[in-house]
């Protein structure tokens, strides 16, 4: 099963959802010393449609006819997980609009596509509002340090002063939701509509409170983060079941995660009852997105970011 960063997850299920438990810890995100600074190479050539690789009808017009537009790009962890690149773009595009600048995406590696094909596949209205440029970054272009703190809100309007017409932020993953406060109704909107009759999980009503549990293991291990165990995947639902349903409703808890005997295990060995199901999820991501979009109740993720 696919691993991806599951704020997302979280962010897109939000309308639903009564409370959000996030353990995370925190880390430097960007700057001159991150990734995401090589490729530069060919000069500013944007507007040109000979590198314009990909215009949205929203900005075909934009680009012919006005020539003075600003344009915005940041460096992106374009390797990183879907759900990084979700995050990092659906914040570029909230930063984008305080500023009234068009975001870009410099399409300079195989990555690069590779990261768009990911993105597209799970929410394809999302890359609709960007301009893409089958480009290097511009190399006279000024960088400017921005979001340089992991998960600390930098407030985009102190950029609304300078005038260039490029704007290139060095910042990497801006993973607080208050970039896109607001648009969170429009990016459930660019999500990829999948009917939900295959997922094979149940739907939330009144009757039924749905938990969403998301546990992202496998990849944890491996750099040496905390990964959540069983003691504490059981105490955190003991404690949603307290704190969040009520009484008469049937109580449902979908398990996600990219460990899959892990979860079937937790299935299996849950304390049971008549009012009390478990379900694992075996979706693919995209559909775990709308899923949860649409039923998660209650939403508890184990991830770091
Ligand atoms: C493409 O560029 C990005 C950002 O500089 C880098 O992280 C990635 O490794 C590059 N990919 C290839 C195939 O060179
Ligand atoms: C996204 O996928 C659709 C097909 O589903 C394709 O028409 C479109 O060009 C793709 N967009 C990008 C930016 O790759
Ligand atoms: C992007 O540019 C490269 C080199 O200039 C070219 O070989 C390639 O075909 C272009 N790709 C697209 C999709 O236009």
């Amino acid at each position: 099963m696919n691993v991806y960063s599951v704020f997302v997850f979280a962010v897109l299920a939000i309308s639903s959802v009564s409370g959000i438990i996030n353990l995370g810890g925190g880390k430097k995100c960007g700057g001159n010393g991150g990734y995401g600074n090589g490729g530069y190479g060919s000069g500013i050539v944007i507007g040109s449609s000979r590198n314009i690789i990909y215009i949205s009808k929203r900005h075909e017009k934009r680009v012919e006819e006005d020539s003075h537009s600003k344009y915005i790009y940041s460096n992106l962890a374009v390797s990183k997980h879907l759900g990084n690149n979700i995050f990092e773009l659906a914040s570029l595009l909230g930063i984008s609009r305080v500023l009234h600048r068009i975001p870009v995406i410099f399409v300079y590696n195989q990555t690069y596509n590779e990261m768009l094909n990911r993105v597209n596949n799970s929410i394809p209205g999302l890359l609709d509002q960007y301009l893409f440029l089958n480009e290097s970054i511009p190399r006279d272009v000024k960088s400017l340090d921005f979001n340089i703190k992991c998960c600390i809100f930098e407030n985009p309007n102190k950029l609304l002063s300078i005038n260039d017409r490029f704007l290139h932020l060095t910042g990497l993953y801006y993973q607080s939701f208050k970039y896109f406060s607001g648009m969170q109704n429009e990016l459930k909107s660019y999500l990829r509509k999948i009917p939900e009759q295959s997922f094979r999980l149940p739907s939330s009503s009144s009757k039924n409170h749905i938990s969403c549990i998301h546990i992202r293991r496998g990849d944890f291990f491996k750099v040496g983060f905390h990964v959540a165990d069983e003691r504490f995947i059981r105490k955190t639902i003991k404690l949603i079941r307290r704190k969040e349903t009520h009484p008469g409703q049937q109580i449902t808890f979908v398990l996600f995660g990219d460990d899959l005997p892990f979860l079937k295990h937790l299935q299996k060995t849950a304390d049971k009852d008549q009012k009390t199901n478990y379900f694992v999820s075996k979706n693919s991501v995209t559909e775990d997105l709308v899923y949860a979009m649409n039923n998660c109740d209650s939403v508890f993720i184990s991830g770091e970011f």
